[in-house]
């Protein structure tokens, strides 16, 4: 299958020397978070803001009003939010972790617990910051190894009655996208009922999870069909819309209780702005208005799964081993080497071969593909690099600052010394 879509405007990539990535690694403290972007080549660190919108949407950014409320912009957000999920009330917000920080502090009390399938580290540290507790109940069988583990879910609800919610990460963010069945949606709705615990979806990748429930069970419903089944089953949805929501910026919380209202309009009085902005520009409330309705076209999401898919065949054609089953944003892959900080040795690595960036997560390395911005050919370019550079010697690092918290992001390292680095 080709694209769906044809270029219209390009950015050009900077050549970057071999004696400007090893300059550029060491002001980063060989950690690829701290690179300066502009000494790139290709950068797979994250699919979360970095795709590319479409003239449809830089055509409806242009044409937007910015107006304080009341903004047309809001009304076709609005309209396009209750098309895709089925629910009635949706509240812009501005970002993801926006809308978790907004809606736990309602849900949640001091001691709650709260359940998932594999929570992001935003959702986690936003439940954690309110003094409850975070617990994950992967599954992990595949295909679906973005599943819930059902029987452990069970006994905790049994077990623990602070419960007070439920989320399911779709997909669950580890291991690159993994997608969850509807069947463990089904059997999770109805354990929240027997228990009387909500059921949230973190559905910031709801389109691939949808894609990837279509090619393994070979349906003919279409993603939005599929989507809309899973939004169906939950008692509200929170998403970033900067993964397959197709832009930059911007999330939703969409949900059906009423009394969720006027405290979710005050708390976003206090910490963002008028209720209708959500702490957005009306251009970006237009830009996730087309977003959401292109992220639902069967040819967009299918092509960018495709794409994980080549990157995952390119890399295991040279024997680079991939995690598999692969999921539906990035390519997950294991450090040759067991020494400390391999992950982060080998995201080092694979810049000085080729100033490829790529991302450390949990304990390996992940090459997330930005939507609609590269091709098949960067893709190919990508597996060379990361083969030549896998096949050199590891690299030995010492952690020279080591935080209490996110140390994927904020590390720093040192070389060990020897030959050649
Ligand atoms: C599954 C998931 N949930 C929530 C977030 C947070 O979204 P944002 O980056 O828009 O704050 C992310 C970000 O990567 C994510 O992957």
């Amino acid at each position: 299958m080709h694209e769906p879509y044809r270029i219209k405007i390009v950015e050009s990539i900077p050549r970057v020397s071999p004696a400007s990535r090893r300059k550029a690694l060491v002001a980063a403290d060989y950690n690829t978070f701290h690179l300066d972007a502009s000494s790139v080549e290709i950068d797979l660190i994250s699919d979360s803001g970095t795709g590319a919108m479409s003239s449809d949407q830089w055509s409806a950014i242009a044409a937007a009003r910015e107006d304080f409320s009341g903004q047309d912009a809001h009304a076709r957000f609005v309209a396009a939010g209750r098309e895709i999920f089925g629910f009635e009330h949706i509240q812009p917000v501005h970002q993801g972790r926006g809308a978790e920080n907004l809606l736990f502090r309602l849900l949640l009390e001091r001691g709650d617990s709260a359940l998932s399938n594999t929570f992001f580290e935003t959702t986690r540290a936003n439940i954690e910051a309110l003094e409850c507790r975070a617990h994950d109940l992967p599954d992990e069988s595949p295909p679906f190894s973005g599943n819930i583990d059902i029987r452990r879910l069970q006994r905790t609800l049994n077990e623990d009655r602070r419960v007070k919610l439920i989320v399911i990460t779709l997909t669950n963010n580890v291991n690159g996208g993994q997608p969850v069945s509807l069947e463990n949606l089904i059997r999770t709705r109805e354990l929240a009922d027997e228990h009387g615990v909500l059921l949230a979806l973190d559905a910031s990748r709801f389109a691939g999870n949808a894609a990837l429930i279509k090619q393994l069970t070979g349906s003919r419903r279409s993603v939005k069909k599929i989507a809309r089944e899973f939004f169906d089953l939950s008692h509200l949805a929170f998403l970033s819309c900067k993964k397959d929501g197709l832009v930059n910026i911007g999330g939703v919380i969409a949900f059906n209780d009423r009394s969720l209202i006027r405290p979710l309009s005050h708390e976003i009085i206090r910490q963002e702005s008028y209720p209708s902005a959500g702490g957005l520009a009306a251009r970006d409330l237009v830009a996730m208005a087309v977003g959401l309705s292109e992220a639902v076209d069967d040819r967009v999401v299918l092509d960018h799964v495709a794409k994980v898919r080549f990157l995952a065949d390119e890399l295991l054609s040279r024997g680079v081993e991939v995690f598999e089953p692969v999921g539906a944003h990035g390519v997950v892959i294991e450090p040759p080497s067991d020494l400390k900080h391999a992950p982060h040795a080998l995201a080092a690595a694979i810049y000085l071969e080729g100033a490829v960036r790529v991302g450390v997560f949990e304990h390996s390395v992940r090459l997330a593909i930005p939507r609609r911005v590269y091709t098949r050919d960067h893709l190919t370019h990508v597996a060379d690099v990361v083969d030549r550079a896998r096949r050199r010697k590891p690299i030995i690092l010492n952690c020279v600052h080591n935080p209490d918290e996110f140390f994927n992001f904020f590390a720093r390292f040192k070389p060990a010394p020897g030959p050649g680095r």
